[in-house]
């Protein structure tokens, strides 16, 4: 998809906030730090749009950007990071729910994971509940650039095995420093916006 439009439309914590329905919306989820910002700016072309950084629990807040005015983007804020308080943790997870069981043009769930390593136990946990919600998902698995070629194999089979998939071909390994393996998630954008 060529974009020629991004703009955030709102960061919002509460239902009353979120934007109208009548776009069709793609949630990325995963663990803090696995990089969702960053793969939001490198599907769009936006370098800073989405804010990203080394330090986990930057995006503290559903951000909902719309793309070409026709659908948008939900970066969610990260999972696991171990300097969140309880309170803070539960708060986190009340917002993911509400909007994930509540939000009927949510048609797509990325489920981002980090190539480098086995998916945690918070990984296998968000796959069960977006099956458990029949909400159809994609696994893109982030940070492709930082292991060798030759690895890969490997690292794709250790996946399919800790998420007890079929075969590998929900798995979409991507690099948002090079910009490899995003034409593939476009095309899966693509057919569920
Ligand atoms: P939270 O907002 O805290 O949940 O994190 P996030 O998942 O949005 O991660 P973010 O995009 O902020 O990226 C975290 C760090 O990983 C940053 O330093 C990024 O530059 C780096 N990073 C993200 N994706 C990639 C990638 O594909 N390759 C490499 N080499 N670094 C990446
Ligand atoms: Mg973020």
């Amino acid at each position: 998809m060529q974009v020629h439009d991004a703009k955030l439309v709102i960061s919002a914590a509460e239902p009353h906030q979120y934007p109208s329905t009548d776009l069709a919306e793609v949630a990325l989820s995963g663990r803090s730090n696995v990089g969702k910002s960053s793969f939001i700016n490198k599907m769009i072309q936006r370098k800073g749009l989405a804010r990203t950084s080394s330090q986990p629990g930057k995006t503290q807040t559903l951000n909902f950007y719309e793309i070409n005015e026709a659908f948008r983007f939900v970066d969610v804020p990260g999972y696991g990071y171990a300097k969140v308080s309880k309170k803070d943790r539960v708060k986190w997870a009340k917002m993911i729910e509400k909007y994930l069981t509540t939000r009927d043009n949510l048609e797509l769930l990325l489920l981002l994971m980090d190539f480098r390593h086995a998916p945690t136990a918070l990984d296998i946990e968000m796959k069960n509940y977006a099956e458990s919600l029949d909400i159809p998902y994609a696994i893109v698995l982030t940070k492709m650039d930082k292991i060798k070629r030759s690895q890969y194999p490997k690292h794709l089979s250790i996946y399919k095995k800790a998420l007890d998939l079929p075969t590998v071909d929900a798995l979409f390994p991507v690099s948002s420093a090079t910009g490899e393996g995003l034409k593939d998630v476009w095309s899966i954008v693509e057919e569920f916006i």
